[in-house]
């Protein structure tokens, strides 16, 4: 439970920091740079997505950090941000966190959001203690349903019309791992 990383290395290419103000303007560029890119996946991209916006999500999941309930962090590159994951919600009496993630359009396809969820499944287990760590998706992002898959999750379950992205509801697919399964990996 009292687990405060700043930032959690990943491998010699890749750090995750937590969401800090001083890093405020990059996210921000950054995220209007994608809003095209994350428009079909993520309920929050519109397209007059502004800085106010972006700093009144990071203001949030701090707070929200500060009291346990989430592990909001960018993904570095090279020493560039090129994305966020963390847990955007973390259930304590279940023993439980869920990883979200998005990443810049011309950082896919090498494995970053891959290794970086690898990374915060490890980070789950051995630092909250937590059992079980789930990803959702919409069941239409093949990108996004692909990253738990290659990293052996199971999947779980579909939940129907569970999401409402742009005037359409999406079918959501949940994928779980257990600690037990992630250790015997
Ligand atoms: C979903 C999303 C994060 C996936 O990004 P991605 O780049 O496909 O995923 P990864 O960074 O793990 O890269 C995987 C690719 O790199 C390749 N790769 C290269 N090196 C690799 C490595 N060391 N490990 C794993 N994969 C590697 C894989 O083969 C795969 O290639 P492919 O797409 O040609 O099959 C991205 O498409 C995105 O941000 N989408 C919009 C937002 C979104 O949908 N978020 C999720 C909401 S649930």
């Amino acid at each position: 439970m009292p687990v405060s990383p700043l930032s959690i290395r990943v491998d010699d290419e890749i750090e995750l920091r937590l969401h800090e103000q001083r890093y405020a303007e990059e996210f921000y560029t950054l995220t209007r740079r994608n809003i095209e890119h994350l428009r079909p996946w993520m309920p929050w991209a519109k397209p007059d997505y502004s800085f106010e916006d972006s700093q009144a999500y990071m203001q949030a999941s701090m707070e929200d950090f500060a009291r346990g309930q989430q592990l909001p962090t960018s993904i570095w590159y090279r020493g560039h941000i090129v994305g966020a994951i963390g847990f955007p919600r973390i259930q304590h009496m279940r023993r439980m966190a869920e990883i979200g993630y998005w990443l810049d359009k011309d950082a896919q396809g090498k494995g970053i959001i891959t290794r970086a969820t690898s990374a915060l499944v490890t980070y789950a287990f051995q630092e909250y203690g937590f059992n079980k760590v789930e990803i959702h998706a919409a069941a239409g992002n093949k990108r996004s349903r692909a990253v738990p898959e290659r990293l052996g999750f199971t999947q779980e379950g579909i939940l129907r019309q569970y999401e409402w992205l742009h005037d359409t509801p999406h079918d959501l697919v949940i994928y779980g791992m257990l600690a037990s399964e992630w250790q015997a990996k």
